[in-house]
């Protein structure tokens, strides 16, 4: 066969790089004799954590005005984690992380990297990132939280795979974690229903078969941060008597608007990950959806036209755990082997920012 020519070749690394396409990208230089070598990041050890203690739909009813069907019906949570005082996000951040590198069989002094998605770190600076790195005494591993909403473990996820893919690291802890309780407002009822505390962490490790992340997809759209948002104790309004008395550091939420857009956007992330690897529903064997609300899992599910068992979801134990729920989820679904080896598997996300992102992944 004759070898391409050059201007042949070139046209097809443009068209490939034109359409994100890495993978191939990588193949077809390294064909070329090119030094570098493209890998795939294999996730090899998942775990999880979360608080002791239950708040039920029923603690909910002395607190707001409420009542557990409403909740029941309208969201499909039953009861959530909640951390105590005294219990920062790096407690479960950590415990996560050590469950998931006991599965992998892995030692801490061997993670290069830990990227944490969360909104509700321990305190703006040291990261939670680092604060995990300190309690593993990971001592090789650079360290670093991602501010994505709900999305955080999936846009972490993606650096993680980059810089696996980009030969940077060789093995990455990947973690969600959140103490939302702590910027709930136990005043508003229809936000202090809903959030609640957890983490969940992937080893994620470079391999060299067909297995592992096959994409990533990020989205963002800036102009919906008012939706969502927390108004106080940032470079905006930091901390004062005035921000406490007016309640301005907790979390203010249009869940109405919010629920319409994350509906559309999490359809939208999943057709891009099935898009971009020629995949078709069917071939979908588990989706592993961020938990905010059933109606939410089932809309998503409905569009997507995926029945009910391939669709994972423990929204009615843990609430909405925001960059948490996805791993937890994933954790769960993984030891309760839901997830085989060569299953499809579609993570899909939506939070506040707006941000909403998709990951497709060969188990
Ligand atoms: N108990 C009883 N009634 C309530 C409650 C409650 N806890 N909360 C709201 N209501 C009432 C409202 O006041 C309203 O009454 P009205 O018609 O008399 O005015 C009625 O119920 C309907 O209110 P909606 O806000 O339209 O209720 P909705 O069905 O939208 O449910 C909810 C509210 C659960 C918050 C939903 O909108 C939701 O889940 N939104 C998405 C949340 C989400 O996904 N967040 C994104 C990620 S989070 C992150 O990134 C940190």
């Amino acid at each position: 066969m004759r070898a391409p020519s050059a201007v042949t070749t070139r046209a097809k690394k443009l068209s490939l790089l034109k359409q994100n396409k890495q993978v191939e990208l990588f193949i077809l230089n390294q064909g070329q004799g090119n030094k570098y070598t493209m890998h795939r990041s294999q996730i090899i050890g998942t775990g999880s954590s979360v608080p002791q203690k239950v708040l039920t739909n029923k603690d909910l009813e002395s607190l707001v005005d409420t009542n557990a069907e409403w909740i029941i019906t309208r969201t499909g949570i039953k009861e959530r984690r909640i951390a105590l005082n005294g219990e920062a996000t790096s407690k479960f951040a950590y415990k996560a992380s050590c469950n998931a590198l006991e599965m992998a069989g892995m030692s801490p002094d061997e993670i290069d990297m830990i990227i944490v998605g969360t909104v509700t770190p321990d305190m703006l600076t040291p990261s939670v990132a680092c604060i995990v790195q300190d309690k593993l005494k990971a001592s090789r591993a650079s360290a670093f939280d991602i501010s994505a909403g709900c999305t955080g473990f999936i846009y972490s996820l993606s650096i993680a795979d980059s810089c696996i893919k980009a030969g940077m690291c060789e093995k990455v802890l990947v973690i969600g974690a959140e103490t939302l309780s702590k910027i709930t407002d136990y005043q508003d009822r229809s936000t202090c229903i809903i959030f609640a505390d957890g983490a969940g962490a992937a080893v994620l490790a470079k391999g060299d078969g067909e297995q592992g992340i096959l994409s990533t997809h990020l989205f963002s759209d800036g102009s919906f941060g008012n939706l969502l948002y927390m108004p106080g104790g940032g470079s905006a309004l930091p901390a004062s008597n005035e921000t406490v008395k007016n309640r301005e550091h907790y979390l203010k939420m249009d869940g109405n608007k919010v629920f319409k857009i994350a509906v559309k956007s999490l359809e939208e992330a999943a057709h891009a990950a099935l898009s971009h690897n020629n995949a078709t529903v069917d071939s979908v064997d588990i989706l592993i959806p961020h938990q905010a609300n059933s109606r939410i899992i089932e809309a998503i599910a409905k569009r997507l036209n995926l029945p009910p068992e391939k669709v994972f979801s423990n929204i009615d134990k843990y609430g909405n755990t925001s960059s948490a729920s996805v791993p937890i989820a994933l954790d769960e679904a993984n030891r309760q082997k839901r997830i085989k080896k060569d299953d499809l598997v579609l993570l899909d996300a939506f939070g506040a920012g707006f941000t909403w992102g998709s990951a497709l992944i060969r188990w």
